[in-house]
């Protein structure tokens, strides 16, 4: 169970965490988020591929503020220990379809080194896809290993870790519904 304090941190097994960005401010990117997409994809139909576990909560929102057509479905990667990205990518789950001449957009919740990013744009890019776009929650600038833009990014973030809004630290915490970040101290 999480244990909110008075001041708002929350205990999750051995790491405290303190509040960091907020309900509202995550439902106004996330606004302007599908915004963008609704404009950019104006009369096409994009393939909206949902990375699991993390990004559940996040592409959910994200769906709900596309105003346009689109096909939601969903893919599982695992690459996180504790707080560490061990690189060794796993895929375990998809439901894709086709993917022919597809507007596809990835869907991830956080963007660390990059390792998952990458490897899933590089399989997508060997399928013939009409175009493939990266969307993210969040992205640690100063963690990033590549150079593949993250065409809608919702914030960037120092490299610290976070959980809440679909993140978790060994699997608690995801139903946290703001963002928090790791209590050094
Ligand atoms: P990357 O492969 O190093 O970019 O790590 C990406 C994946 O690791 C994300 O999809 C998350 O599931 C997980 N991750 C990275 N940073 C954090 C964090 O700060 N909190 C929780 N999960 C994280
Ligand atoms: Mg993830």
């Amino acid at each position: 169970m999480d244990i909110k304090s008075p001041n708002n941190n929350v205990q999750l097994g051995d790491l405290h965490f303190k509040p960091f960005i907020s309900t509202s401010e995550i439902q106004k990117r996330v606004a302007e988020l599908g915004q963008q997409i609704s404009t950019d994809f104006e009369g096409k139909c994009p393939l909206i591929v949902c990375i699991l576990n993390g990004s559940f909560i996040f592409c959910s929102d994200l769906v709900r503020a596309i105003q346009i057509d689109c096909e939601v479905q969903f893919m599982k990667v695992s690459s996180y220990e504790g707080t560490t990205s061990t690189g060794n990518i796993k895929p375990i789950f998809n439901s894709l379809p086709k993917l022919d001449g597809r507007e596809v957009i990835l869907v991830e919740d956080i963007i660390d080194q990059g390792h998952t990013i990458d490897y899933l744009y590089r399989i997508f890019q060997e399928s013939p896809v009409a175009s493939l776009r990266i969307a993210s929650l969040l992205l640690k600038p100063a963690a990033y290993k590549y150079t593949h833009t993250i065409d809608y990014l919702g914030f960037e973030i120092p490299n610290d870790f976070v959980v809440g809004y679909g993140l978790d630290y060994n699997q608690m915490g995801r139903n946290l519904p703001q963002l928090y970040t790791l209590q050094k101290d």
